[in-house]
């Protein structure tokens, strides 16, 4: 058996893995065509809810079949304008999946809800209907679904669910463009559905950006509506702005790189998948102690990152060593996916809240138990990759999981 390299031993990869080349010339000559344009016409500047964004809207809501975006300048903006779009009663609750990027939680408090995290499904980083059902109380205004790491939700039965009650739906796509369920793209499902555009993510419009999602068109000019600061769009023979809204809007230029980027998302989820599949098999063929989360049945998933799965039981040491020895190797893995928003120190502090919002609680938000995502997550770790990885990147993950493994295994 090989030395391991957190012992002195070769580590297993020794060259730094690629860069992600995800914008270039093309975006490059996109932005190019429009400062020309703007020469050629003599109007040196760019602005926004011009002819960029709604070409760009136009595709997006055409590559998830149909519907209406409005893009906006971050994730986390996304889901704030989702929200406010729903104009709920004010110091209700909003449940919350229970793993997921701050931006995609701290809106809820913003937004004078407060946030209930469900747990998430045994051994997966997603929110499930049962989980979401037992956190449904009398004063659920809406429910907030994220589908993390580009792992599809179960997404069918909490609609079921949502819908039997009268609850809106957010799907949180931030980390899952391109991704399906049951054979639909992920975001179709719910009632609005948010994604986050920045520069890490499967398909960007430039280093921050997102986009708000609705297949119901008076649901998308209230969605307008709150990212404008209430400008009355879809209202006829309007006479002032009719919402309280930040202003939320993408730019002209953060649009075009958006057109560009979206006609080479098949191809970034295609190499995504090719590459995690290619480590979820070896690991499955070749390793007892080793595996990786796979897309649940009836899912393309278009892996954000992979979830690496340790089993303890079989191995010497704990999932923090393995993760460290792992990262001796050569290899870009860290323990755990840590968002889970109900753990952070904002989600304890009062002042995160609306007066009285604590105070009517059924439990503060970081009271409620989550045992589910505790347990996977402590043997678990994140490996960020992406689709300029090849094969022989994707073999050396593997090869240096099975140098690991093979040194702890009991
Ligand atoms: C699930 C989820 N929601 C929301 C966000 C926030 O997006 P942004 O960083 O664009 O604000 C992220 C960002 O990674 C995310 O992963």
């Amino acid at each position: 058996m090989s030395t391991l390299a957190i012992d002195g031993g070769a580590p297993v990869r020794s060259a730094p893995f690629p860069l992600r080349r995800l914008m270039g010339p093309d975006e490059q000559a996109a932005l190019n065509a429009m400062f020309d344009r703007a020469e050629a016409d003599g109007h040196g500047v760019f602005g926004y809810n011009g002819p960029e964004e709604e070409a760009y809207c136009s595709d997006f809501a055409r590559s998830l079949g149909g519907g209406f975006a409005d893009a906006v300048n971050s994730g986390t903006n996304a889901v704030w304008v989702a929200l406010r779009s729903l104009e709920l009663e004010p110091l209700g609750e909003v449940i919350v999946p229970a793993v997921s990027d701050p931006g995609g939680v701290m809106p809820v408090a913003l937004a004078n809800q407060l946030p209930v995290p469900a747990d998430c499904a045994p051994g997966s980083y997603n929110v499930a209907a049962d989980q979401i059902a037992a956190r449904i109380g009398p004063r659920t205004r809406a429910i907030v679904v994220a589908h993390i790491a580009g792992s599809p939700a179960d997404i069918d039965p909490i609609v079921a669910i949502a819908s039997s009650k009268g609850i809106p739906v957010i799907e949180d796509c931030a980390q899952a463009h391109g991704a399906r369920y049951k054979g639909r793209p992920v975001g179709t499902s719910g009632d609005i559905a948010v994604f986050s555009t920045m520069f890490g993510k499967h398909h960007m419009t430039g280093g921050q950006g997102g986009v708000v999602f609705t297949r119901d068109e008076a649901r998308y000019w209230a969605i307008r509506r709150h990212a404008d600061r209430g400008k009355p769009f879809g209202i006829e023979n309007p006479t002032g702005n009719v919402v309280p809204a930040l202003n939320c809007n993408m730019d002209e230029l953060h649009a075009a790189i958006g057109r560009v980027q979206l006609a080479k998302l098949p191809e970034v989820v295609r190499r995504r998948r090719a590459i995690a599949r290619s480590v979820i098999d070896a690991c499955a063929r070749d390793l007892a102690a080793v595996s990786v989360i796979d897309e649940p049945p009836q899912t393309e998933a278009s892996f954000w990152f992979m979830l690496i799965r340790i089993d303890p039981a079989r191995l010497k040491v704990d999932r923090d060593a393995f993760c460290a020895a792992l990262r001796a190797e050569g290899i870009p893995v860290s323990p755990g996916y840590p968002y889970i928003p109900a753990r952070s120190p904002w989600a304890t502090d009062p002042r995160s809240y609306a007066p009285g919002l604590l105070a009517s609680a059924r439990t503060a938000p970081a009271d409620w138990p989550l045992p589910n995502i505790e347990a996977t997550d402590s043997v678990c770790m994140q490996l960020m990759f992406h689709e300029d990885w090849t094969q022989a990147d994707a073999d050396d993950v593997v090869a240096a999981l099975a140098k690991v493994q093979a040194a702890y295994l009991k």
